[in-house]
């Protein structure tokens, strides 16, 4: 495995892959391994020649009262996981490369990115489809795998492709979660055992929300009070947002239908949790 740091070296070795016929399938991600990265890693070492990983805590994408110094790193773990997951190529690029004195460009999604967490995030969004966008140009995948763990992310970053005519195949993974339900995430380290315990709300939500849907209840305002209820009764959860939306649109959906997606953002304490499911 090839760890690089370099920008322009990092870009020369995938143009070289690409002109040698290479597919390349790209993974980015903030670090901090989890299975739910290594998942993605499964898939894409079986869609490409080689496997490229990217390491970077995206400080764009941090509001200035969020967690960008706190946010939980270890290169070390994450580059034994790379190697054991069989990356080919690991870049975790220099911040003073990607974003340079007299930086000043960005990738803005409109609209996808005024609801949900764009609403609570201001500018979070734009951070995202900024680096991705970066990230695309050096690494010049054929595919990237992306998470719907983060389902609105990913939504905005094919919204973005498809827009700019990005020549990549966009993967949705599943999301991968703990055994007891919690979806897995690098914040789960934030959580006190109680808070942890806590945290559960989040897929036990969904979990009903599916029962009720599936069980004929197809207004949408009748599933979520159930929810908030059961949310509110947790001492440390503070609902962020908590809806049922269009898969494509995100919109808020009155009626539950094969298209609806549960998403949901809940502080356990200080800890944001995000979630989502379809719900039929
Ligand atoms: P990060 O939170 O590190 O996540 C990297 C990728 O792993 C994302 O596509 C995310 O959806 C996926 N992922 C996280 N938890 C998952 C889970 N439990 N199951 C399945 N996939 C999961 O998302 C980011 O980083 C950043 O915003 C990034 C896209 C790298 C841009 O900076």
């Amino acid at each position: 495995m090839e760890i690089l740091h370099d920008t322009m070296a990092m870009q020369q070795r995938t143009l070289a892959l690409r002109a040698a016929g290479k597919t390349i399938s790209f993974v980015p991600t903030m670090g901090y391994l989890h299975a739910g990265h290594l998942s993605l890693l499964r898939e894409g070492r079986a869609r490409g020649d080689v496997l490229v990983l990217s390491i970077f805590v995206n400080p764009t994408q941090f509001g200035p009262n969020e967690d960008l110094d706190s946010y939980p790193r270890d290169m070390e773990n994450d580059l034994a996981l790379a190697r054991s997951a069989g990356v080919d190529l690991v870049w975790a690029p220099l911040p003073k490369q990607v974003y340079p004195e007299g930086y000043a460009t960005y990738v803005d999604v409109e609209r996808l990115t005024d609801l949900l967490c764009g609403a609570s995030r201001p500018g979070h969004f734009r951070g995202v489809t900024t680096i991705v966008c970066k990230l695309f140009n050096v690494v010049q995948p054929q595919v990237a795998l992306f998470g719907q763990k983060d389902f609105q992310q990913l939504t905005v970053i094919r919204r973005m492709v498809t827009d700019l005519n990005i020549p990549v195949e966009i993967a949705g993974m599943p999301i991968v979660r703990e055994a007891d339900g919690l979806a897995m995430s690098s914040r789960n380290v934030y959580l006190s055992t109680e808070q942890r315990r806590q945290a559960l709300v989040l897929s036990q939500s969904i979990m009903t929300a599916q029962r009720l849907a599936r069980s004929g209840e197809c207004d949408s305002s009748a599933i979520l009070a159930v929810l908030r209820q059961k949310i509110e009764a947790e001492s440390e959860a503070r609902i962020d947002y908590l809806q049922i939306c269009h898969q494509l649109t995100l919109e808020d959906q009155k009626r539950v239908d094969a298209d609806s997606v549960l998403l949901l953002a809940v502080f356990i304490g200080k800890t944001r949790l995000i979630d989502n499911s379809f719900l039929l």
